[in-house]
């Protein structure tokens, strides 16, 4: 069956892998059936990551979504969390340059923090936030060669 997740290009990765990145989703197989460039407010950021806002990290990552555009995605494929998941690589780019060379944020992120990408974490997650971000969308399109 298939599964949807959201995915983000970060705005670290915007301005230089945006084109390559959205070709890589493309080739990889997955549907983008939405996309929207968008500048977060900080409300949509904190939101966003809500389930971090314990940790010590949060405002520097708040501020570091909000310091340009983002590209938002709806992905859809089969086992898409997953398979997202692990297109993007570890969180840690330091990391995922020993465990997952080819992966994009071993690629493309620079540190810890500024990591390209974003996807969620579970199916729950992922409904909730592309809910949150686009809204009541109930048109299944498919973008993927625009
Ligand atoms: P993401 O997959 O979007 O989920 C949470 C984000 O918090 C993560 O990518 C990073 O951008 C950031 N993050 C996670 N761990 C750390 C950390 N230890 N220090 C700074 N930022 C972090």
């Amino acid at each position: 069956p298939k599964q949807q997740t959201l995915a983000i290009i970060k705005p670290d990765a915007m301005a230089e892998h945006r084109e390559e990145i959205l070709g890589e989703i493309r080739a990889a197989g997955f549907s983008i059936s939405q996309l929207k460039e968008a500048v977060l407010s900080r409300d949509m950021a904190e939101e966003l990551y809500r389930e971090h806002r314990d940790k010590p990290f949060y405002r520097q990552l708040v501020d570091f979504m909000c310091s340009g555009p983002c590209m938002l995605l709806v992905l859809t494929k089969e086992n898409t969390v997953e398979e997202w998941r692990s297109m993007m690589g570890p969180t840690d780019p330091v990391l995922a340059k020993v465990t997952a060379p080819g992966s994009l944020r071993a690629r493309f992120a620079s540190d810890i923090l500024h990591n390209a990408l974003h996807g969620s974490s579970n199916q729950e997650h992922a409904q909730e936030k592309i809910h949150f971000l686009f809204g009541d969308i109930t048109s299944d399109r498919d973008l993927t060669s625009n």
